[in-house]
């Protein structure tokens, strides 16, 4: 046979495949969620996700020396409320010395250049576990953008590098940069959940904070996974009402979503490698079904081909180690 191209010439050997490799995964490209916990050398692995912790803030200070030290630079945190201090108005969110904002604070003192980003939605402080303040069973949109927006200044009073809303109220990045700016902080940057979908993948997370919906589920704010049109347009009111970086969450069966938003924005994109794609990964390993390690970089790999400049994953301290 005379073959006048052979494609396998550059897949002969691992040399000349990494020479060739379209994407590759850096440090710099993962954002690294924290789960935060009230009182002291505290450190309780989430039952959904084996090997993924809420932390104490002494422990998590330590942990965010640790992620600098192996070339992390940011943490997306979350904290676990109190029942006692959850209500249907959030005002815990805005709790000058609550745990987001001490946590902002230590993380901060401990290692100044780590970028904080910060989880911006009612569902940890509500008593009825949806991301906005309800009435007569509904999650009312205007009033809940008034609480994201309190909820994000005392964030970046607090010291936060990024607030980012993960609520999908109607009109909240708007809202949310003009409160940054009449109160001085024009440093802060807005990661908006641009196009954040209603899904069952979110799961092991709701385990993480004690968070799911008490009533009904979510699917009047996050989006339907049958839309895809839907998302591009999200995504571009949240770039015109001034986000800085954009999201698409989930990420593994929304890769087609990633793409067509990095088609036609002109801000970095980021994607969520939520907790029910840790979940999934880890159980199926546990089985041994499948190679956890090469698992995880084929879905980063995956995530990132797709179009995301920047991922969320709790799988970022495996991603480096692999990597290296
Ligand atoms: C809260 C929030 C959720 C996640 C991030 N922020 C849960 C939800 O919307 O119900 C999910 C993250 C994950 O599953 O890893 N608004």
């Amino acid at each position: 046979m005379y073959l006048q191209r052979r494609n396998r010439i550059l897949r002969q050997s691992s040399a000349i495949r990494s020479l060739v490799a379209e994407t590759s995964l850096s440090p710099n490209d993962f954002i690294v969620p924290l789960f935060i916990d009230e009182g002291e050398n505290v450190k309780t692995e989430i039952a959904s996700m084996p090997g993924y912790y809420r932390n104490s803030l002494d422990v998590t200070v330590k942990e965010v020396k640790e992620l600098w030290s192996m070339g992390l630079k940011s943490v997306l945190i979350f904290i676990k409320c109190k029942d006692e201090l959850k209500d249907n108005t959030g005002l815990e969110a805005w709790n000058e010395n609550g745990l987001m904002q001490r946590s902002i604070k230590a993380i901060k003192d401990a290692v100044p250049e780590m970028l904080v980003m910060t989880d911006v939605a009612l569902d940890p402080y509500s008593s009825y576990g949806h991301d906005g303040i309800v009435k007569d069973g509904e999650i009312v949109n205007d009033e809940t953008v008034e609480a994201l927006v309190k909820m994000s200044v005392s964030h970046a009073r607090a010291g936060a590098d990024f607030v980012a809303p993960s609520d999908m109220m109607d009109g909240r990045i708007a809202a949310i940069r003009q409160g940054l700016e009449e109160n001085g902080f024009t440093k802060t940057g807005i990661m908006s959940y641009s196009a954040k979908y209603a899904s069952c993948f979110y799961g092991p997370f709701r385990d993480a904070l004690d968070s799911a919906p008490g009533f009904g589920d979510k699917k009047t704010y996050q989006m339907d996974y049958a839309n895809r049109t839907e998302a591009v347009k999200e995504t571009l009111m949240d770039i015109e009402e001034g986000a800085d970086i954009v999201m698409v969450k989930p990420a593994m069966a929304y890769l087609d979503i990633i793409r067509d938003v990095k088609n036609v924005v002109d801000v970095p994109v980021s994607a969520y490698n939520i907790s029910g794609e840790y979940a999934m990964i880890k159980a199926a390993a546990k089985m041994g079904w499948l190679n956890e390690d090469k698992a995880i970089l084929e879905s980063l790999i995956a995530i990132k081909r797709a179009g995301a400049d920047l991922i969320a994953t709790y799988f970022a301290k495996d991603a480096v180690r692999l990597i290296r």
